[in-house]
């Protein structure tokens, strides 16, 4: 892995993962042997929006369950869970943290989805994927830890058969600044590599998709952050996993936002 790429999957990834999330689900009264994906969202939707975000993308891409679906940068899966357990469709995840495949593998297995879903480590950057081997590529904020947009984008029409979409969440740079940190993706500017919008549309356009839905949801990220603010602290969450400065990640989204440094993006592309 290049330095940068073990920055961020520093970053992200510590020893204790699983046992952690699972204790704070029993905790909260859950059945961990038989969980659903709904038990785990408030803890494994880790973008802006959290699950409305998820389901929001979803709606745009008429599913059906013959569908091969890669979701990049998967996390530790909660994306992945919710597509496979509410369209049948099979999801491969690629993610750059091992710890976090770990975990969404045991999540996978404990949420009876380990038949639909299946996670490899590694760099979505050199996807080890055949190509044209998806019906459609997601990826929820993932491309802010990644400098390489135009290898990014070519790897993902790549992987994408003919016509397929692409989905994504991602997070934009506004004109209020650069944005302050921590953020949840970097704890300092060094592994954080945002676009603007505008420029985000001409690198996917330049590497051969063609916009179908491209939206602006910084207005409902506002309004989700402060309603996260206002709710204070609550036993499931990201900060189960991303440890004690989690508080000062979700308190620069808000301000971030709210100063428009951060936008959020929401877009639907097909390949051409
Ligand atoms: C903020 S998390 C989002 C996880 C998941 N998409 C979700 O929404 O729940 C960003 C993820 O992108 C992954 N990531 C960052 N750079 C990557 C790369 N070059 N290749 C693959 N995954 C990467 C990180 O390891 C992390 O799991």
């Amino acid at each position: 892995m290049s330095d940068i790429h073990e920055r961020v999957a520093r970053h992200y990834g510590q020893a204790g993962i699983a046992e952690a999330i699972l204790a704070a689900l029993a905790a909260a009264g859950k059945d961990i042997d038989r969980l659903t994906p709904d038990d785990l969202a408030p803890i494994d939707e880790f973008h802006t929006r959290g699950r409305a975000a998820t389901v929001d993308l979803a709606n745009m891409l008429a599913l059906e369950s013959a569908h091969r679906v890669l979701d990049v940068g998967s996390g530790i899966g909660g994306p992945s869970r919710y597509l496979a357990h509410s369209y049948a469709c099979t999801v491969v995840g690629l993610d750059l943290t091992p710890e976090f495949c770990t975990v969404a593998r045991v999540l996978a297995e404990r949420t009876g989805l380990g038949h639909r879903v299946s996670y490899r480590q590694g760099n979505a950057l050199d996807m080890p994927f055949e190509d044209e081997s998806f019906d459609v590529v997601w990826s929820q904020n993932a491309a802010m830890n990644i400098a390489e947009r135009d290898r990014l984008y070519r790897e993902m029409r790549r992987v994408l058969r003919g016509g397929g979409r692409l989905a994504i969440n991602d997070v934009t740079v506004g004109e209020g600044g650069p944005p302050h940190y921590p953020v949840p993706w970097a704890r300092e500017a060094s592994t954080s590599f945002l676009l603007s919008a505008e420029v985000t549309r001409r690198r996917l356009e330049a590497a051969g998709f063609q916009v179908i839905v491209w939206e602006d949801t910084s207005a409902p990220a506002l309004e989700f952050a402060r309603r996260r603010a206002a709710a204070g602290p609550v036993p499931l969450g990201i900060h189960v996993f991303m440890g004690a400065d989690w508080p000062a990640m979700t308190a620069n989204t808000l301000r971030n936002l709210a100063e428009d440094r951060i936008r959020s993006l929401h877009a639907v592309l097909e390949r051409t």
